[in-house]
């Protein structure tokens, strides 16, 4: 019997105009691999359970793998990114689904509990709060026979299972999906890039003259760069990473130290993966009007507990946005509480970008399930066949060929006898 807990179940035929769109746009997954499931049934008796943003594009992935044959369990990995229509939607349909926007962090992790009870073999995770949960409070669960593997979707969750394993305390084979080629050179450069634009909707400025800082120049944040200049910005980028500051530099843009950049600014993005970027030393020297966002995974970039403190006032303006009255008399504008504000603020990576990051995600579940007998605890490569695969299979929709080597070339790029 399917198990879940959603804000309200008549959201469901709104959730289900939500996922007919995204189907179309999704052509890899909600197509090509969700037919050979069907046909396979590559994932049956196997149960998943993920801890994921709840947004149409993971409904079509849990619609997949249940035509794979898998059971499905859904938890929100933020508490405010859950579509509410969309978890309706995806209750109805079967998936044991544990997700409303707005929970409480003793609800969010209740919500991961009920997916870890209902004994999944393997884990999805985005940001590690589920397979972290799995260590601590289910061992017995991990014990691998029953339990073959994990994925984990974004850069701080990998980050958090890298100290993890070199700790010693990784106890399941690991596969890192974000640093895949297909996954963060497009899900976190195009998808977060893009997000700068939906958060910034959160106050419908004009971005064009504005001087906007950009925290970080890694994959998100250089898309973030790209996308605020190109609204026409005048950006400047904060890194810690000499190279990726020097890369900042020669594409054009300012880079300075993040207490230099503050002064000028009319808008700031984070997207570092660090604590703390803006914290308390920076709010005298906040503009009036400044508008604050952070497209990082957790809301620890901005100090925002001290920014209530530091402030006269807080008033919230319109959806997703709080107005601070600073003692100086200058106003500033927090979006999203200072969560992952393009997820908040609007839905999310469009759901092209998606199709890959979730077809990698269907194809290393049935990749799990084949190999499961040989993994071991530890970080595992996504393998690269798996990766190509996808990119073939993404120009294939798009109805794009390209080269192929020939055997000349082939063994010229392998070799090393040809030279001068
Ligand atoms: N909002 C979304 O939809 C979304 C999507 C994907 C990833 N993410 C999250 O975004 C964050 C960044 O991910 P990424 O893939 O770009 O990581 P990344 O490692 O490629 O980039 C992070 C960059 O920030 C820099 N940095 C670290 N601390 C800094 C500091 N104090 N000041 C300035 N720069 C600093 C690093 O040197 C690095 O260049 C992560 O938390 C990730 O989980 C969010």
């Amino acid at each position: 019997m399917v198990k879940y807990k959603v804000a309200d179940e008549s959201l469901a035929e709104k959730g289900k105009e939500a996922l007919y769109i995204a189907e179309r746009k999704m052509p890899v997954v909600a197509k090509v691999i969700r037919e050979r499931f069907e046909k396979e049934k590559p994932l049956k008796g196997v149960t998943i359970a993920g801890c994921l943003h709840i947004t149409k594009e993971t409904g079509i992935l849990a619609r997949t793998l249940m035509a794979g044959g898998a059971e499905v369990a859904l938890c929100g990995s933020n508490p405010l990114s859950t579509q509410d229509d969309v978890a309706a939607a995806l209750a109805e349909e079967g998936v044991n689904v544990f997700a409303w926007h707005g929970n409480t962090n003793e609800e969010f992790y209740w919500c991961i509990r009920q997916c870890l009870d209902l004994k999944p073999n393997i884990l999805i995770d985005d940001g590690a709060d589920l397979i972290v949960t799995a260590h601590q409070e289910y061992p017995n669960l991990l014990e691998l026979g029953t339990f073959w593997g994990c994925q984990e979707e974004t850069t701080t969750g990998v980050k958090r299972f890298k100290a993890m394993e070199k700790h010693g305390a990784l106890k399941v084979p690991l596969f890192p999906v974000n640093d895949a080629r297909c996954k963060n050179q497009f899900d976190n450069e195009l998808g977060t890039g893009q997000g700068i634009i939906s958060a910034i909707y959160g106050m419908h400025i004009l971005m064009a003259g504005k001087n906007c800082v950009i925290a970080g120049f890694g994959h998100c944040s250089s898309g973030m760069a790209l996308r605020a200049s190109g609204l026409g910005a005048n950006v400047t980028v904060t890194e810690v990473d000499p190279i990726k500051a020097l890369k900042a530099k020669y594409t054009g843009y300012n880079v300075m130290p993040i207490d230099e950049a503050v002064k000028n600014a009319d808008v700031i993005f984070t997207a570092t993966g660090c604590k703390n970027v803006i914290d308390e030393r920076h709010f005298k020297d906040f503009k009036d009007g400044l508008i604050l966002g952070n497209l990082g995974h957790f809301d620890v970039e901005i100090n925002v507990a001290k920014l209530r403190e530091f402030a006269k006032s807080v008033k919230p303006i319109r959806q997703d946005v709080e107005e601070f009255t600073l003692p100086n008399g200058n106003r500033v504008y927090l979006l999203a509480q200072g969560r992952l504000a393009n997820l908040v603020i609007s839905e999310g990576h469009p759901s092209e970008v998606m199709d890959m990051s979730f077809a990698l995600q269907a194809l290393v579940s049935e990749y799990i399930v084949k190999n499961k007998q040989d993994l071991k605890p530890g970080m595992i490569t996504s393998p690269e066949d798996i990766v190509d695969q996808i990119g073939y299979l993404k120009l294939q929709s798009m109805g794009i060929k390209i080269d192929k080597l020939t055997e000349e070339q082939y063994n010229y790029i392998h070799g090393y006898a040809e030279g001068t």
